[in-house]
């Protein structure tokens, strides 16, 4: 390390008594000289903590939601893991209610290598892993559940493989010899990760036995490399990577075991497949399609037929008069299309509580104007003789090409 010019006057380390924790809280300050402050602008002394720990060689980002009683025992457990090793975790919470982020800071409060980031409005694991990795400092990061899931005994032999300088990604993987997935819990689980790996497998430029782990370690300068091309959607940020990857991926698999779940319990469901399909999409259209609008015209599309499924059956099975069941068929698909794109489109600004209903209301209002342009051209054209299908069909699509609109600006614009 580069030797820091001390401030005249200044203890020296070595020839004065341990410096007190907080020394502004004791004494007051000295009076300072102009030649102290020449000397203080052009050396910043370092702080007492920061001179004892060393800069972390390993930064391991942990993306949580609703872990708070994880948090203790993972940071027990990396301390045990890690000894030897300059390490620092960075837990990245999305506001979680159980105050995950408040643990965090807690014992952040009196162990430097604890770090914590809290994002407000905001969802998902990806986005959160890449937020982590982006600020951190060290030499290497780690990507690890906050679950106790994953094996943290794994990390020096990935550190050891990373540093060897033989490869430039260490994944550990249940799926090689010595390695575990037992803790993933009912056979739906196993059979939903084995197909995602086969689809994944075709597709990866790379050979990877388990290419959905979230458990893996690389070097931050080519994480840095890679930030500006990653989806950042969903749960599959090692797939993100790896298929974000120019060539030049040295992967090294390490096995490891995949353990049950303690406490908390999975946010991984079945909309995270769709999540899934979409990435893969995208990565298949060489991200000229923005994800967002494959969500919105899928969505469209299927709000096209619970309309025309809903005037069917009103006008086959009810009887009703066509103005009537048209109405309802729109304001149906009108909500049907809110809350799907709210748990698909928006899952990472997913409205809740009031600020739901306000945007169903805001929704509505402002698609009543669509819907009414859509009810409008449906009737006319309905009068004209046209196929009840096709006036229904045609009103639907122009009430759906303004909810996009309207859906993009208003209800669900960025913070
Ligand atoms: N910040 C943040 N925001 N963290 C999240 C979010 C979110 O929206 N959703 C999940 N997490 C955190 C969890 O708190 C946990 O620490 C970690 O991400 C993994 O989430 P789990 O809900 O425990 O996922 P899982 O155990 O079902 O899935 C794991 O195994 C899969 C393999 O089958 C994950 O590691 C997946 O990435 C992996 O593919
Ligand atoms: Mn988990």
């Amino acid at each position: 390390m580069r030797p820091e010019k001390t401030p005249p006057g200044s203890s020296q380390l070595g020839t004065s008594p341990p410096v007190p924790h907080h020394p502004e809280l004791d004494a007051p300050p000295p009076a300072a000289s102009p030649a102290m402050i020449m000397s203080a602008l052009a050396a910043p002394p370092i702080h007492p903590s920061a001179q004892a720990a060393a800069p972390p060689e390993l930064t391991v980002v942990v993306p949580c939601y609703n872990e708070r009683p994880n948090i203790a025992p993972l940071i027990a457990k990396l301390d045990a893991a890690l000894t030897g090793i300059a390490w620092e975790v960075l837990f990245v919470d999305d506001d979680s209610p159980d105050g995950t982020a408040a643990e965090a800071r807690r014992i952040a409060a009196h162990d430097p290598r604890v770090r914590c980031i809290r994002r407000i409005g905001r969802r998902g694991l990806a986005s959160a892993v890449i937020e982590g990795a982006l600020a951190s400092s060290a030499q290497y990061l780690a990507v690890m559940d906050g679950d106790l899931q994953h094996d943290e005994t794994r990390l020096p032999a990935m550190l050891a493989a990373l540093r060897g300088g033989d490869c430039n990604l260490a994944v550990a993987s249940r799926h090689v010899a010595g390695g575990d997935a037992a803790g993933l819990g009912p056979r739906w689980r196993h059979a939903l990760s084995d197909g995602g790996i086969h689809v994944a497998q075709r597709l990866l430029p790379v050979r990877l036995s388990d290419p959905l782990s979230g458990f893996f370690m690389l070097p931050r300068e080519l994480f840095e490399r890679l930030a500006p091309s990653l989806t950042g959607q969903g749960f599959k940020i090692l797939l993100d990577i790896v298929l974000s990857a120019p060539a030049g991926l040295r992967v090294t698999e390490i096995p490891s075991r995949f353990r049950e779940r303690a406490a908390g319990k999975s946010k991984l469901d079945v909309l995270v497949l769709a999540q899934f399909a979409g990435l893969l999409l995208d990565k298949l259209l060489g991200g000229v399609v923005p994800l967002r609008f494959i969500a919105f015209a899928a969505v469209g599309a299927l709000g096209v037929l619970v309309n025309l499924a809903v005037l069917t059956v009103a006008l086959k099975l009810g009887q009703v008069p066509f103005a009537s069941a048209e109405t309802a068929a729109t304001v149906l698909a009108m909500v049907f299309n809110f809350v799907l794109n709210n748990e698909i489109t928006y899952r990472d600004q997913r409205l809740r509580h009031t600020p739901l209903w306000r945007g169903l209301v805001l929704f509505m209002l402002v698609c009543g104007l669509g819907a009414a342009a859509g009810i409008g051209i449906a009737r006319a054209l309905y009068s004209e003789h046209t196929a009840w299908s096709l006036a229904g069909a045609t009103g639907a699509v122009i009430a759906v090409v303004w909810n996009y609109a309207v859906s993009a600006t208003l209800v669900w614009r960025a913070r």
